[in-house]
């Protein structure tokens, strides 16, 4: 093992270093015509015609595995398969952060579940609130490392594209920045709609720190939300790490059926090219809404939604909502008081958010 794989093993608790986790009993690999060792039903049930489900799946489906490293890029031990990348966001907290001492860094307005997964560990959160420029949202990066250095903080968020605004990070300056916290934390870089960029996934772009973990999802771009099925890649050794701290059985297997199935090649073409239909309704609705009277703002966004401010955002949620249209308030958060996030849906959809707003003037 290299010293930099070293070095980020050491940032796992001390009290995780030689923790095995649950050895279930799909993990003993011995070979038999009776399966008696995982106390299963005898028989399937009576709803499960095909009999897929009477057992418990594999501690990690290969043939994923290999599907999403191919898709990723990278080899199959860099590869740990969540329940979402939710649950990796879970396991990277509680193997990092010992409760009540190691912080979390988040830069809101920002994706709401690292601060929960911190708070649920008891880590601290430590807050860098994105700054303003030019009327877009950026992560002030000097100033994450400064607070990260200061502070006792074991693990950074960042989002690229960033959720709920939409902007990107450069990956020359997350390179930068992993080399900088080496040592001190993990960087957790959360590409959740990255397919929806113009600029590449960091996976694209050289080998990654060892104290650099990217987030992906087949739950936005490839639309498999309900499957629950997300990434952590980095190093090899951190990644082992984090598997021993998973729930056993963590992929259910019409989950992992699912995601397979959505990774053949004729699948992933058609992907590509509903990808390529948002990214150009992104463009249409942004452009749209910019003439539209009362909508003060629209963010430039990498991601498959728009963050509007309104001059009104009540009266606009009002008219969206009488009109049938459900987008997310995210006026709760720091510095959005005036402000709604929009998914880009389907032309139809879009054109239904054109028109409510616009009816508003109308009818003014
Ligand atoms: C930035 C970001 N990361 C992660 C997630 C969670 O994704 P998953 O469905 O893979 O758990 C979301 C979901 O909205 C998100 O916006």
């Amino acid at each position: 093992m290299n010293d930099a794989a070293t070095d980020a093993l050491a940032l796992l608790r001390e009290d995780l270093r030689d923790f095995a986790g649950y050895r279930s009993a799909r993990c003993e690999r011995a070979a038999g015509s009776a399966w008696l060792n995982a106390n299963e039903a005898a028989h399937a049930n009576a709803s499960d015609a095909e009999g897929r489900l009477r057992r418990y799946p594999p501690r990690e489906s290969e043939a994923l595995q290999s599907a999403l490293a191919a898709l990723y890029g990278i080899p199959p031990a860099h590869l740990l398969i969540g329940r979402g990348s939710d649950e990796a966001i879970d396991l990277i907290v509680r193997a990092f952060c010992r409760p009540g001492l190691d912080a979390v860094l988040v830069t809101p307005p920002v994706f709401g579940m690292y601060a929960v997964c911190a708070r649920l560990q008891r880590a601290p959160l430590v807050e860098v609130p994105l700054r303003e420029h030019a009327g877009e949202f950026e992560v002030d990066l000097d100033h994450v490392a400064a607070c990260a250095e200061r502070e006792r903080v074991r693990v950074v968020f960042l989002c690229s594209p960033g959720n709920p605004a939409g902007g990107m990070l450069a990956a020359a300056d997350l390179r930068a920045l992993a080399r900088r916290l080496a040592r001190r934390a993990m960087l957790v870089l959360d590409e959740a709609y990255i397919e929806y960029a113009d600029s590449a996934s960091m996976l694209e772009c050289g080998a990654l720190e060892s104290n650099l973990l990217v987030l992906r999802t087949l739950s936005k771009a490839h639309a498999l939300a309900a499957a629950r099925i997300g990434c952590a890649i980095g190093d090899p050794g951190v990644i082992a790490a984090l598997r021993r701290c998973q729930a056993p059985y963590p992929l259910p297997e019409p989950s992992a059926r699912c995601a397979l199935a959505a990774l053949a090649p004729a699948v992933l073409t058609a992907t590509r090219r509903r990808i390529a239909e948002t990214r150009a309704e992104r463009t249409r609705l942004a452009r749209e809404l910019a003439r539209t009277p009362g909508v003060r703002h629209v963010h430039a966004s990498q991601a498959n939604f728009l963050l509007v401010r309104f001059d009104d955002a009540d009266a606009a949620l009002a008219r969206l909502l009488a009109a049938g249209v459900v987008v997310r308030d995210v006026r709760a958060m720091p510095r959005l008081g005036d402000a709604v996030r929009i998914t880009i849906g389907t032309p139809v959809e879009n054109d239904a958010v054109l028109d409510a707003l616009r009816a508003r003037t109308e009818a003014a």
